[in-house]
């Protein structure tokens, strides 16, 4: 905190170690062009890529991005299949350049319900590139905060943790992934909610929304949301700085 850090284009007081993404608007993207909902959620995969490029650049470390909720199951199961079938081809396509690229993947989420097939797709990325430390990149799929949250505390039931032992640290723990909090969750495509993303973690992250649709959020989207980030002053509950 407080150093500066150079970027390619910007001096920042503080960069973020790790960005929470909640990728919203892609069907709305594709509306507007007369397009099916599908088309959108390409055109939104493919903007991964441009953001990710960037974040490395910039010397963030994590991304976690909202890919898939576990609300997400109630949409039309076309478009949920579609969805399936987009990260199955998306790790085909890229998994080895990522890897190349140094791109650690993980996953957040529930596999119980993702296809078989696909389940180990997921788990053969996050296997290649586990030594990879350029940057993380961490997709939340099938992830519900509440569902972790939940199945956290049946772990800790079933390894029969004394209540008197409990901390927020040992919680912690027990949560998908041992990964530092957030330090900022963007939202695209304007809504101002967490949509159940990373309701623990996120406690005292600083929170921004644009009204730009996924697709379009390019670079010098990512930069104006660095530079609200870096105006902001985190207090975590103490009184502001003389
Ligand atoms: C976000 O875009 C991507 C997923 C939820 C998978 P949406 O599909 O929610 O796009 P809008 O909100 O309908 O525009
Ligand atoms: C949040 O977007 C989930 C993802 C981006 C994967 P939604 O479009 O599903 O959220 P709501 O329905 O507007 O809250
Ligand atoms: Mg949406």
């Amino acid at each position: 905190m407080g150093s500066q850090v150079n970027s390619s284009q910007t001096t920042y007081q503080s960069i973020p170690y790790h960005i929470g993404i909640i990728m919203d608007g892609n069907g709305r993207w594709a509306q507007q062009r007369g397009l099916p909902r599908l088309a959108g959620h390409q055109a939104g995969v493919d903007n991964i890529k441009r953001i990710l490029e960037e974040s490395v650049r910039v010397g963030i470390k994590v991304l976690t991005i909202y890919a898939f909720s576990t609300e997400n199951w109630q949409r039309p199961p076309d478009e949920v299949r579609g969805l399936m079938r987009l990260l199955g081809l998306t790790i085909q396509r890229q998994l080895n350049q990522l890897n190349r690229n140094g791109v650690r993947i993980l996953h957040s989420g529930r596999m119980e319900g993702i296809n078989e097939h696909l389940q180990k797709q997921i788990r053969r990325a996050v296997e290649v590139t586990r030594d990879n430390d350029r940057i993380t990149l961490n997709v939340a799929f099938n992830y519900g905060g509440r569902a972790e949250i939940l199945d956290a505390t049946r772990r800790i039931i079933q390894d029969g943790i004394d209540p008197d032992d409990l901390t927020e640290e040992l919680f912690s723990q027990y949560l998908y992934l041992d990964l530092p909090d957030p330090d900022m969750i963007i939202r695209t495509g304007g809504e101002w909610r967490l949509s159940n993303f990373l309701i623990w973690q996120a406690a005292y992250a600083e929170y921004y929304t644009t009204p730009t649709y996924w697709p379009d959020f390019d670079e010098a989207e990512l930069h104006k949301a660095l530079v609200e980030y870096s105006r902001r002053e985190r207090r975590f509950g103490r009184v502001p700085n003389p």
